[in-house]
Formats: C-alpha cells, sequence, structure tokens
C-alpha cells in the first residue's frame, strides 16, 4: 500500500470542495450565522446570557462568520480560544448546550442548502460543544464517582 502526503494546501482544496458540492460556502456561513444568532437573542433562557456577555454584536458576529468559516472550510480566518472565553462565563448549565444545539439544528433544517450540510455542521458543532463541556464542567463519570 501506497500513502501520498498531502499538502495542507490540497487538503484545504477538497475540503472547500467537497462542502461547495453540499452548498456551503463563505455566503451560506454568513446567513447561518446571521440566522442562528437572531434565533439566541430570542431564545428566553439563551438571549440574556449572550445580550449580557456580548456588548458589541456587530464586532461578535465577523467572529462567529470567521469561526465557522475556519471550521467548516478550514481557511484559517479564526484564530481565537473558546475555550477559555467560555470558561470564564458564569451561570451556564450542562442543559444549555442542548438548548444552544437545538437551535443550531433548527436554524439548519429552516435554511441548509442541502441535506447532507445538516450533519456536515451538525457534527462539527457536537463535537465542539463536547469539548467545551468538558473543559467547563469535567468528565462526568470522573465527577460521579467523586461522589459515590
Ligand atoms: C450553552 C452554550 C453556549 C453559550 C451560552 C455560549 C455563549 C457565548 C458567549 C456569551 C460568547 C461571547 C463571549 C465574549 O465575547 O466574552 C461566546 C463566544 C463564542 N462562542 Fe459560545 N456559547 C455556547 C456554545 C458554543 C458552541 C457549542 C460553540 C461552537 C460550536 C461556540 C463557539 C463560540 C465562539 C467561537 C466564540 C467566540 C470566542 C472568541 O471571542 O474568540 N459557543 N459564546
Amino acid at each position: 500500500m501506497t500513502y501520498r502526503v498531502r499538502s495542507a494546501e490540497e487538503r484545504r482544496t477538497e475540503i472547500q470542495a467537497n462542502a461547495a458540492a453540499m452548498g456551503i460556502d463563505e455566503a451560506f456561513i454568513s446567513t447561518l450565522v446571521d440566522s442562528f444568532y437572531t434565533r439566541i437573542r430570542r431564545d428566553e433562557r439563551l438571549g440574556p446570557i449572550f445580550d449580557d456577555a456580548i456588548h458589541d454584536w456587530d464586532a461578535h458576529m465577523p467572529v462567529m462568520k470567521a469561526f465557522w468559516s475556519s471550521v467548516a472550510l478550514s481557511t484559517g480566518q479564526y484564530s481565537g480560544k473558546p475555550v477559555p472565553t467560555h470558561m470564564k462565563l458564569e451561570g451556564i448549565e450542562k442543559a444549555d448546550f442542548q438548548i444552544w444545539l437545538g437551535l443550531f439544528y433548527k436554524t439548519l433544517e429552516d435554511i441548509a442548502p442541502s441535506e447532507d450540510a445538516i450533519p456536515y455542521f451538525m457534527q462539527r458543532a457536537e463535537r465542539i460543544a463536547a469539548s467545551l463541556q468538558l473543559a467547563m464542567f469535567g468528565l462526568p463519570s470522573l465527577n460521579e464517582s467523586i461522589h459515590t
């Protein structure tokens, strides 16, 4: 068996071609982020959490678009650190992540450019949500064993 090492550039081109075939491009990501945060801000539980923490939404939206462009299209536009950003937020519970993911799913159900685009975004969102929860709440099994 022979292995061919692909350059980062080749890999990026392949990811973007694969995404484009599902209708995922920068224009869709921009619409997705706008639509998702409109829902978030209207949500009775998450809306106040976001509005308390974010004072300049006009500055936050380009950050989120860069983040999803990096995650979905591998463009490298985002260079922030989501884990410490979330760790300093107060009053967030595990159940809030289910609300977040539910709203993200509903947004995709309404506006996804293809059926395949829904799991493409959901898998990535769920993976990142799991790693944020691990950082914020620790491993559930470890916490349980401490209390038994
Ligand atoms: C209960 C769930 C969540 C809540 C309440 C939440 C809340 C927030 C808030 C309030 C901010 C702005 C913080 C600030 O600017 O000081 C933020 C930033 C951010 N969030 Fe979340 N978030 C949640 C889940 C997620 C998930 C699942 C993802 C990714 C899939 C995500 C990705 C990000 C990113 C990339 C930023 C920007 C960080 C930066 O400034 O570089 N969040 N979040």
